[in-house]
């Protein structure tokens, strides 16, 4: 059967700082995770066919860039649109925007940044990539936390309220076989 694998892309240097959004480039150790993202696929995927799919912001291209496989960039994969907030951190935003940080915590999956996007514009914007994964025989996504949320919810049927909070931890691999009744899911972890 066919699968799909997601991971995010290595950690990046905003991740270091503790801020949201922007397009900043890996650190040190997310490097070494696009470096070893060679061989965590050989080892675990194999040689099979793979494409590669990433968003058009430079730390999800640079995670993939040392994969010899046919790449595929998609706009509808960047990261969840924080717009005001953008480049902040969570203590920022606390401290300059206390409702709204308020009010996200209620209900994290409608709340829609001033200027950005909520979970559920993610969700309706992801609905084109999710027609061609369907598609297709054997993807590597390499994404952000909540664009990979939200794939892995769709793929596992989780509820919206649970989707915002799903664990999608830096530096792994996640294998999704659909099945006949579900999916099956596998975690690989790079200790980096
Ligand atoms: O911190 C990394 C990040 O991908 C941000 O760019 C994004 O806003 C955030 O995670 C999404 O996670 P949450 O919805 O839990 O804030």
């Amino acid at each position: 059967p066919r699968s799909i694998y997601l991971s995010r892309h290595g950690e990046s240097i905003y991740n270091v700082e503790g801020k949201i959004g922007g397009d900043s480039d890996l650190s040190e150790r997310g490097w070494q995770y696009a470096r070893a993202l060679p061989n965590l696929i050989k080892d675990n995927i194999g040689d099979g066919p793979l494409e590669v799919w990433t968003s058009t912001l430079q730390r999800t291209m640079q995670t993939g860039s040392f994969l010899p496989f046919e790449k595929k960039t998609w706009k509808s994969l960047d990261e969840l649109d924080a717009g005001v907030c953008d480049g902040m951190t969570y203590e920022e935003i606390e401290e300059k925007y206390p409702e709204d940080f308020i009010s996200r915590d209620e209900d994290k999956f409608n709340y829609r940044y001033r200027g950005g996007e909520s979970y559920r514009d993610v969700v309706v914007r992801l609905e084109p990539v999710i027609m061609e994964l369907e598609r297709q025989e054997n993807i590597l996504i390499i994404g952000h936390q909540a664009i990979l949320r939200c794939l892995y919810a769709y793929f596992l049927a989780l509820p919206q309220d649970q989707l915002p909070y799903i664990k999608i931890p830096l530096h792994t691999l996640i294998k999704i076989t659909p099945m006949a009744y579900g999916c099956d899911e596998k975690r690989y972890p790079l200790p980096i």
